[in-house]
C-alpha cells in the first residue's frame, strides 16, 4: 500500500456499531470490527486503502463525506438517515462528480413502507440493497471498476 493508491471510505451511520447483536436476523451475525477487518482485507486486493469510519451523529457523516471529496468514492450506509436527512443528501451532491454508492444490508423495499423511500438515492450512483454484508465488497468492485 502506497499513497498512490487510490481511497475508498466506507461510512457507516446509526445504530451501525450494533452490528452483530442488532436483529442479527436482519442485519446478520458479524460485528462492525470483523466487517471493518473484511473490506480492508478486499481493498488491499484490489489495490484500494480502504478507509471506514462509524458514527451515529449527522455532523459527522456530513464532515466526512466533504473530507472525502476528490477520493475514488464512498461506500455509504446511512442507516436511518437515509430516509430524511436532507443534509446529508445535500453533502453527496455537493462533492459531485465525487461518487457516493448507498448500500443496505437488509432490503428496504421489503421492509416498513418508510425505509423504501431514500432521500439520498438521487445524488447517488447507484443502491445497493438487501445482500447482507455483501453490499460493500459489491459497492467497491463497482467504485474500482473491477467486476
Ligand atoms: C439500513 C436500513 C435502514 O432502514 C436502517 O435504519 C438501518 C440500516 C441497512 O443497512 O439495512 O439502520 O441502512
Amino acid at each position: 500500500m502506497t499513497h498512490h493508491d487510490p481511497i475508498i471510505w466506507v461510512l457507516n451511520g446509526p445504530n451501525l456499531q450494533a452490528l452483530g447483536r442488532r436483529l442479527p436476523d436482519v442485519y446478520g451475525n458479524k460485528t462492525l470490527s470483523e466487517l471493518t477487518a473484511d473490506w480492508m482485507a478486499y481493498g488491499t486486493a484490489l489495490g484500494v486503502t480502504v478507509r471506514a469510519e462509524q458514527s451515529n451523529h449527522e455532523g459527522q457523516l456530513i464532515d466526512w463525506i466533504h473530507e472525502a471529496r476528490g477520493s475514488r468514492g464512498i461506500i455509504l450506509n446511512a442507516g436511518a438517515f437515509t430516509h430524511y436527512s436532507v443534509a446529508i443528501r445535500d453533502a453527496v451532491e455537493s462533492i459531485r462528480p465525487t461518487p457516493v454508492v448507498e448500500v443496505h444490508l437488509s432490503n428496504v423495499h421489503a421492509r416498513e413502507a418508510f425505509r423504501s423511500h431514500s432521500v439520498l438515492s438521487a445524488v447517488c450512483v447507484g443502491q445497493i440493497t438487501g445482500f447482507g454484508d455483501a453490499v460493500y465488497p459489491l459497492a467497491m468492485r463497482v467504485l474500482m471498476g473491477q467486476w
